[in-house]
């Protein structure tokens, strides 16, 4: 089984062993019910580093009040079986007070890369996820850690909050692992029932679809449209966003775009599913 470390103290003699051994450290910070996306990020950390630290932390700091944080799957011992079986050394599984010690003050606010899309639907969202991922940062003190294109946005943010704060931690983008269907693997697809996962693997096709209509040059607010149209009419019952952005800033694209991205957010029933890729 891989170490389970519960507290600041046990990853300091961890770290201490570690560069006795003069050994690199990569780092997966995740909120647990692990699954195939998860796991490739780990292996691509085992690929890059001499030990691999997974944590699993259930971040309440970013879910609203009215979101999932009660009934966000936990899956401790799954989940250390799945490390175990791909040769993980180390979990860093923290209680809440542990994170967020009584008398907690401190807030990490990304700019501009933060507010649309994630952080228009869901204003407090990048100040949690920013807040918790510097703290593990800097706790863990890995040379490199690993974040899913899955949450592109996320992972955007990331880079720019160690790049500015001078976190020396230097952050790796890992493309989304998919189901055949071409669903993005998530811990919340285990909310879907049969129905909705059927329409939720429409969702990668529309996206698809949406870079393929930028290829043949159809203008970028008509694929918008078309898209969200098609998103409704297969049974999604709300679209947060479906748009094309520059895949740099995330703004909508002007003459000085380089690279584009098409992103999605949607709703099934109570859930909230996203997806993106190269546009
Ligand atoms: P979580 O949703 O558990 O995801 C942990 C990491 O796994 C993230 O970097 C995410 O992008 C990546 N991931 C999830 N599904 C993936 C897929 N299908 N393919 C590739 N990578 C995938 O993201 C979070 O947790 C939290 O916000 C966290 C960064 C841990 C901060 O609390």
């Amino acid at each position: 089984m891989p170490d389970i470390f519960k507290t600041p103290q046990d990853l300091r003699i961890y770290a201490a062993k570690l560069a006795a051994q003069n050994k690199t450290l990569g780092f997966v910070p995740t909120m647990g019910a692990l699954h195939e996306g998860h796991l490739t990020l780990a292996q691509k950390a085992l690929s890059q580093c001499d030990e691999c630290i997974v944590s699993i932390f259930v971040n309440p700091k970013q879910f609203a009040p009215h979101e999932d944080f009660d009934r966000y799957p936990r899956t401790l011992e799954k989940d250390a079986e799945l490390l175990k079986s791909i040769g993980v050394h180390a979990i860093f599984a923290p209680e809440v007070e542990t994170m967020y010690p009584a008398n907690f003050q401190t807030t990490v606010s990304v700019g501009e890369i933060s507010k649309p899309l994630e952080g228009e639907f869901r204003p407090h969202f990048f100040a949690g996820v920013a807040t918790v991922v510097a703290r593990l940062l800097l706790l863990v003190g890995a040379q490199k850690a690993f974040f899913g294109e899955k949450d592109y946005q996320q992972l955007q943010v990331v880079k720019h909050m160690t790049s500015d704060l001078a976190i020396p931690t230097e952050i790796i983008g890992v493309p989304i692992i998919r189901e055949d269907s071409g669903l993005a693997l998530s811990s919340r697809n285990a909310y879907l029932s049969q129905e909705e996962r059927a329409i939720a693997n429409q969702l990668n096709k529309i996206l698809i679809s949406m870079a393929n209509d930028i290829k043949s040059g159809l203008p970028i607010a008509t694929i918008e449209e078309k898209a969200q149209q098609k998103l409704l009419s297969i049974g999604f019952d709300k679209v947060d966003y479906c748009t094309i952005r520059d895949a740099q800033t995330l703004v909508p694209p002007d003459k000085n775009t380089q690279h584009l991205r098409v992103l999605a957010a949607a709703w099934l029933g109570q859930t909230r599913l996203i997806d993106n890729m190269e546009g």
